[in-house]
């Protein structure tokens, strides 16, 4: 079967993989709309405020139901004030007056979508498994931070080979931590890290906030499709002995389009807010954004279609994973 790389949106396999939609904190009284892989859905909240999601479609005239309100434990669409209840059945059609037959065919199907890590994860088809475990989530000596939802003009195939490139650190990274660092990449050994994720480990020496050239032993790894996380342990400056765990999500809104999402663990610097904490992840992503919103289209997944070196291995990995699975 001939693969198409340049709309990996409309792969089917696509649709049993689970992505990051919204912040959690974005889905409160209020429907909302998200656009993910080219379609658009609708998330609220039900009565006991767990997360619910459809399609962003009423069966009546098709009408955005995130144009709607939530009102009565129930979703109600702006246009004829169809009702769905927690469970999508269509409880009320006012035009049929109290008590009217209502057709099975008004019900909504709902969709897969759960809350983990402050972000709302959703799955358009049938998942294919849950989305991945990051451990010190359930540690107390961390602190998690969400650092919220971006729109980056790349696609998440573009987002996912730059988060698993460290090669690229002493040149769009120069402002932050990329300067002085040494542009040569040891070789890499990929394996499976963890039972969610496949990577490779590696010690740098990189910058800090302070400009302090600190060694870092580090391992990045992927998880199908579109999501990498980065676990540092440092091994000299003042945070000796301290990790971080840094999540990077992309989200296709369609091919060349993604949600950029980063949340970090630590268990360092305790006393510093939120606000602080991510200032410098934040600076860090808006260098690769800048990069990546400059080169157009989906990244081939064809190897042959670009060149790479030892320091791609992750990436050629990640890559030839990701082939296999829209190949199935
Ligand atoms: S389009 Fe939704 S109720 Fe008519
Ligand atoms: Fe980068």
């Amino acid at each position: 079967m001939e693969l198409r790389t340049d709309s990996f949106c409309s792969n089917p396999a696509m649709r049993t993989q689970w992505f990051v939609v919204a912040d959690v904190a974005d889905v409160a009284d209020s429907p909302v709309g998200v656009t993910l892989l080219g379609t658009r859905f609708v998330l609220w909240r039900s009565p006991d405020g767990s997360l619910r999601a459809a399609h962003d479609r009423c069966p009546h005239r098709e009408a955005p139901l995130s144009d709607g309100t939530v009102a009565g434990g129930c979703l109600v669409c702006p246009y004829h004030a169809w009702a769905f209840d927690a469970d999508g059945a269509c409880v009320a059609v006012p035009s049929s007056g109290p008590g009217a037959m209502i057709p099975s065919s008004a019900h909504l199907a709902m969709l897969a979508v759960r809350e983990l890590y402050g972000l709302v994860w959703l799955c358009p088809g049938t998942p294919d498994g849950e989305p991945p475990e990051i451990p010190q989530d359930r540690d107390p000596s961390f602190r998690r931070v969400t650092a919220g939802i971006d729109t980056w003009h790349a696609s998440s195939t573009r987002m996912v080979d730059n988060f698993c490139d460290v090669a690229h650190f002493p040149y769009v990274h120069a402002g932050t931590i990329g300067a002085d660092t040494d542009p040569v990449v040891a070789p890499i050994t990929v394996k499976q890290l963890e039972p969610d994720f496949i990577g490779y480990e590696y010690t740098v020496d990189v910058h800090d906030e302070q400009a302090n050239i600190v060694r870092q032993r580090m391992s990045t790894a992927f998880h199908l499709p579109f999501v990498v996380r980065s676990n540092t342990c440092f091994e000299s400056g003042p945070r000796l002995g301290h990790d971080r765990v840094l999540l990077l999500c992309a989200t296709p809104i369609d091919d060349v389009t993604s949600m950029f999402t980063f949340v970090s663990w630590r268990n360092h610097d305790h006393d510093l807010s939120s606000e602080e904490f991510i200032a410098f992840d934040r600076a860090i992503g808006a260098e690769d954004k800048t990069m990546l919103e400059r080169i157009e289209g989906v990244l081939p997944l064809e190897q042959s279609a670009t060149v790479s070196v030892r320091s791609d291995r992750l990436s050629v990995e990640w890559r030839r994973r990701l082939a296999a699975l829209l190949a199935n």
